[in-house]
């Protein structure tokens, strides 16, 4: 199969996966209208043209919590990356430390997070939800902390589990999950090898180091049904950023109301995600909430963008809204599993030439040169969010 874009990675792997994996990538909460409408709101925005202004090849370095990034791009974090594809958060960690990025690994990744950092060059993001027992929670920040992590990424738009549809259809969860997993994956041989076979353990490396026993895929939802705690208040998180001395990120931002309490908490920077449109089906998009976020954030704390991202056209679109970088999840997964750790560095280089070839037909040459005036016309919500963004941008 040829590739020779972003999205040519996700046919690829919907072939490659049995459907359980894909669906549960590729799947959001509910009917998907948020997920849908992340990547409808990206492509709506328009871009301007400009000519002979001069350029030269477009800068696209950036440094984001004193660490340099080759581009303002960073891998999220995405539960059960490892069975995508064989050890697949090594393989992801180690295209993005040759692309010049960051890898954020899950709580409830498949490798450990020792396992990850000893395999990588580059410090690894790490990823923590809010937990019922605060004891898991307070051992994988030390856990991190000796592992050489600097910067931890804590997701707050995690209460409760979205209702995810797909899951139960797909063999993830529901009746007979087991067995329809097991008939999926002999029908797809080159995974039931590669990952099915040799790919093991299959196990929850983070959380089976903690409880001592190995956490099995079967566990998964389970646990994450038990474990995610509806009860959490901005309180709750204070003796996080007590424990915690390095970069701390607050994801899952998606309302301007919310930002005095990540700034208030000390935060370093926040990610506007609304969880790839998995959690409440229905809210906004995040590159619709993004200008207001930005502006409430006024620079006290860097700004992230995850959910709806397909191209390097969406991170232009994201850093002339304001954002200070961009985050993937799924478009990453897909290269993954088509390909490991080849295909996502590809796919890191076609966002990085996309990114270029865009900048140079807008007449810029850095990204600190993009914003709200390389954009057409937004639509009126957006404005109302985003005077300054509204005043500056160009009217058709
Ligand atoms: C976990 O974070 C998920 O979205 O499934």
């Amino acid at each position: 199969m040829i590739i020779s874009s972003p999205d040519d990675y996700r046919n690829a792997a919907r072939r490659k996966l049995p459907r359980f994996l894909f669906d549960y990538i590729d799947g959001g909460a509910n009917a998907e209208h948020t997920l849908r409408r992340n990547m409808e709101d990206f492509r709506s925005i328009q871009l301007r043209q400009r000519v002979l202004r001069g350029t030269t090849a477009p800068k696209l370095g950036a440094t984001l919590f004193g660490e340099a990034l080759s581009l303002p791009l960073a891998l999220c974090p995405v539960g059960l990356a490892g069975l995508y594809a064989r050890h697949g958060e090594l393989q992801a960690a180690r295209a993005a430390q040759e692309a010049g990025i960051p890898f954020s690994l899950s709580t409830v990744s498949v490798k450990s997070l020792e396992d990850v950092s000893a395999g990588t060059n580059r410090p690894i993001w790490f990823q923590l939800y809010v937990l019922k027992d605060r004891e898991f929670m307070r051992s994988a920040l030390e856990r991190a902390q000796a592992a050489g992590v600097k910067t931890l990424v804590f997701t707050v738009d995690m209460p409760v589990p979205g209702a995810r549809y797909r899951d139960a259809h797909s063999g993830m969860s529901g009746p007979h999950a087991a067995i329809r997993r097991f008939a999926q994956s002999i029908a797809h041989p080159e995974w039931a090898v590669s990952v099915g076979l040799f790919g093991r353990p299959h196990d929850l490396g983070n959380i089976s180091a903690y409880r001592g026993r190995r956490t099995s895929l079967s566990d998964y939802i389970g646990w994450i049904n038990k474990n995610f705690d509806p009860e959490v208040s901005w309180r709750d998180l204070e003796w996080i950023r007590d424990a915690w001395p390095g970069t701390l990120v607050i994801k899952g931002i998606l309302d301007p109301d919310d930002v005095d309490d990540v700034i208030r908490l000390g935060a370093d920077g926040l990610v506007v995600s609304n969880h790839g449109g998995r959690q409440l089906d229905g809210v906004p998009s995040s590159i619709r909430a993004l200008p207001g976020i930005v502006a409430k954030a006024d620079g006290r704390a860097k700004v992230l963008i995850d959910s709806g991202i397909r191209s390097g056209l969406d991170i232009v679109r994201a850093l002339c809204l304001g954002a200070d970088a961009a985050m993937i999840g799924r478009a990453y997964i897909y290269a993954l599993a088509a390909g490991g750790q080849s295909a996502v560095a590809n796919l890191i280089s076609l966002f990085r030439m996309e990114m270029q070839t865009a900048m140079t037909l807008m007449g810029v040459s850095a990204i600190d040169e993009l914003g709200p005036h390389l954009l057409h016309k937004l639509p009126a919500d957006y404005r109302s969010k985003n005077d300054h963004a509204a005043r500056t941008c160009m009217r058709d």
